[in-house]
């Protein structure tokens, strides 16, 4: 057993961390303030190959493993957990999806672009009456032979105003339940796509959240990924991957905002001495860091297993449900420890609590994935 990252890993993990302190950290207080991530900023993470890091060269990706992309997204989110939500979902649920189960002229086309960061890509599974219960897909894709007429409305599709592709999840055949389900690719200014309005959101603010509807759109036939009814198996073993970047993410978050806590205790003096000299607070930072150390084990953990081609499910919801809920409460300590500094914005702590609480949420709640975690521990018992 090796705990020692390679002179790659770490190049790869100081490079993320220049860019998101030289590139990201400028501007992140205006971005989360009045909603908005630039191009410029998308661009630049594209060129430093972040937007497909795991997708193979061939394809025009960065052709990492999963190390190195959790590596990225918690420095990125060290910093800018929007920018690092943008990356996640484009990176493992969009590119991993299309380079594991779409055909060669399906890669060409999408996953090229994607991959270098040209265009962005959607994942569009949730539905206002389909959330944790996934599989209870309202959107229909009706098959009219040469192509598919897709309609239905999306809801909180990360990326949905800045993709150009859209994977979309629709019931084609109502009677099968999930095996009636299918995925398309679906380009974003096509007939038929309406976004709706920039969701005001708690936190990742800076990220673009919409609804998605779709009315008759016309879906071509081979834009469906895999097999007739593969859509539901497609979606669940795509998130089963997107959640090692959300456990990334959730941990970049908690880290942030303990690296932070731990300056501004130094710095900050009550009684005469710097606060970290206080019991009290040297406590909370004891806390933070077996706390975070022990998320980050469980997200490299995830992403070895998956490199290492065995069943990672089960891992990528232990991480993500154990990151997430570090994140949530080292954020909460973190605003604590700064006092009346931490619930102002200069201090971004308050930032950091505010996009925590979305990792318990997205891909899957807590609850889901202490259900998938539950079905796996059982399973293995017999
Ligand atoms: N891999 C492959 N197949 C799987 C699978 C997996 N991980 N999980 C389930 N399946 C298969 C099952 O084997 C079953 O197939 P068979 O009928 O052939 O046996 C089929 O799918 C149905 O499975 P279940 O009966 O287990 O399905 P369920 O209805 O009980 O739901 C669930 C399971 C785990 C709760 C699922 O609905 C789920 O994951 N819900 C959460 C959804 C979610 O994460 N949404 C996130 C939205 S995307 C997002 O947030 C992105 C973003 O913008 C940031």
């Amino acid at each position: 057993m090796d705990f020692v990252l390679s002179e790659e890993h770490q190049m790869i993990r100081k490079a993320a961390k220049d860019f998101a302190e030289q590139e990201l950290l400028p501007g992140v207080i205006d971005r989360d303030e009045h909603q908005y991530f630039p191009e410029e900023l998308i661009r630049k993470m594209a060129d430093l190959g972040f937007m497909g890091m795991m997708v193979r060269t061939e394809y025009g990706g960065a052709g990492l493993d999963t190390l190195s992309y959790v590596l990225a997204m918690e420095e990125i989110s060290k910093v800018d957990a929007s920018a690092a939500v943008c990356m996640s979902v484009n990176n493992s649920l969009v590119c991993w999806g299309i380079q594991e189960y779409g055909t060669e002229e399906q890669k060409q086309r999408y996953l090229n672009p994607l991959a270098k960061g040209a265009c962005l890509g959607a994942f569009l599974l949730s539905e206002p009456e389909a959330g944790s219960d996934a599989s209870a897909q309202h959107t229909t894709a009706q098959d009219c032979g040469d192509y598919y007429l897709l309609n239905g409305v999306k809801n909180w599709i990360t990326n949905a105003g800045i993709a150009k592709v859209f994977l979309v999840m629709a019931q084609t055949h109502p009677e099968r339940g999930s095996h009636g389900i299918n995925t398309f690719i679906v380009e974003s200014d096509w007939p038929g796509v309406i976004l709706g309005p920039k969701e005001n959101k708690m936190g990742i603010r800076g990220s673009d959240t919409r609804s998605v509807t779709f009315q008759d759109v016309k879906v071509p036939k081979e834009n469906r990924i895999g097999e007739d009814g593969f859509g539901f198996k497609f979606a669940m073993r795509t998130l089963e991957g997107g959640r090692i970047g959300i456990a990334a993410q959730a941990l970049g978050i908690a880290a942030g905002a303990y690296e932070r806590a731990l300056h501004y205790a130094t710095q900050r003096k009550a009684f005469g001495v710097p606060i970290a000299q206080h019991q009290a607070i040297q406590f909370k930072l004891a806390d933070m860091a077996t706390r975070i150390e022990a998320a980050r084990r469980l997200v490299w953990k995830a992403a070895w297993e998956k490199d290492q081609n065995r069943p990672f499910g089960l891992y990528s919801s232990m991480a993500k449900l154990y990151a997430s809920e570090v994140a949530m409460w080292a954020t909460i300590e973190a605003v604590q420890i700064h006092g009346g500094y931490g619930y102002v914005k200069e201090y971004h702590v308050e930032r950091m609590m505010r996009d925590a609480k979305i990792t318990q949420i997205y891909e899957g709640t807590s609850e889901i994935q202490r259900l998938i975690i539950s079905r796996h521990i059982l399973q293995q018992h017999g």
